[in-house]
């Protein structure tokens, strides 16, 4: 397969066209940005990690029954995916209370609880990403009833299956946010990523922040982090 031109370039990843037109190569990127894009960095190492890490994260859902676009990693920082148009909407699972939620609702980061949450955010970054309920995505027509029962199934069904993967890692998956897109002929996948960028991770001992939060929080030792949880899932594979 042939690598065209550039269809994108997003925060953290660029698109790339081929010559088969349901198909299109991704490309981690070390950047990184918080805030909306109003805190820029970069994290060195981190596309490698994110790439490899999504790629094994989303093949382990395959096998749970959960449809992704991964097809095939192609080297360190790119991978063939599934061409799929993207439902803007940003799915986040919560376990555990922690950033916008605990402040939104004044719980201190750490709480557990009971049964899992479910949120969405409206992708446009214009306006912020702002927090939407299922009625207002139905009203913008971001997607349809069905879609977004689909989506919610496929969410939990993430949460399950990724959330006891981490434990045997002596992780906690504390809160984590995905994005669906569709097939050409409508079907619902997983797409974009999973990564330290898009997941809370703890370690389940020590508390200890693993994930992107060092870098929006000013932590230091982001490199370290993320290859720290990378290491323990290659063990736990
Ligand atoms: P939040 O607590 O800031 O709403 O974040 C919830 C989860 O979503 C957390 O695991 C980080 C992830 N996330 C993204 O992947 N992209 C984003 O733009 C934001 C704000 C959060």
């Amino acid at each position: 397969m042939e690598k065209l031109e550039q269809l994108y370039e997003g925060k953290a990843k660029k698109v790339f066209m081929t010559d088969d037109p349901e198909l299109l190569i991704v490309s981690y990127k070390d950047d990184a940005t918080a805030f909306n894009g109003l805190k820029k960095g970069t994290i060195a190492g981190k596309g490698v990690i994110n790439n490899r890490m999504s790629n094994l994260l989303m093949q382990l859902l395959e096998r749970s029954g959960v449809p992704t676009h991964f097809v095939e990693e192609l080297n360190e920082r790119e991978t063939v995916v599934k061409r799929v148009s993207i439902v803007p909407l940003e799915v986040i699972i919560r376990n555990i209370a922690a950033g916008s939620f605990s402040k939104r609702y004044g719980v201190p980061e750490g709480v557990v609880f009971d049964e899992p949450t479910i949120e969405f955010s409206y992708k446009n970054d214009e306006l912020g990403d702002p927090l939407m309920n299922s009625y207002h995505a139905l009203a913008l027509k971001l997607a349809t009833r069905e879609e977004i029962e689909t989506i919610k199934a496929y969410a939990f069904k993430v949460d399950e299956v990724l959330k006891s993967f981490w434990a045997e890692c002596g992780v906690t998956l504390v809160d984590f946010k995905l994005e669906f897109g569709r097939l050409a002929d409508g079907t619902i996948v997983l797409a974009d990523e999973i990564s330290p960028d898009t997941c809370r991770l703890w370690d389940s001992e020590t508390g200890e922040k693993l994930d992107k939060d060092r870098f929006r929080r000013d932590m230091g030792g982001v490199e370290d982090a993320y290859a720290e949880v990378m290491g323990r899932l290659l063990k736990n594979l």
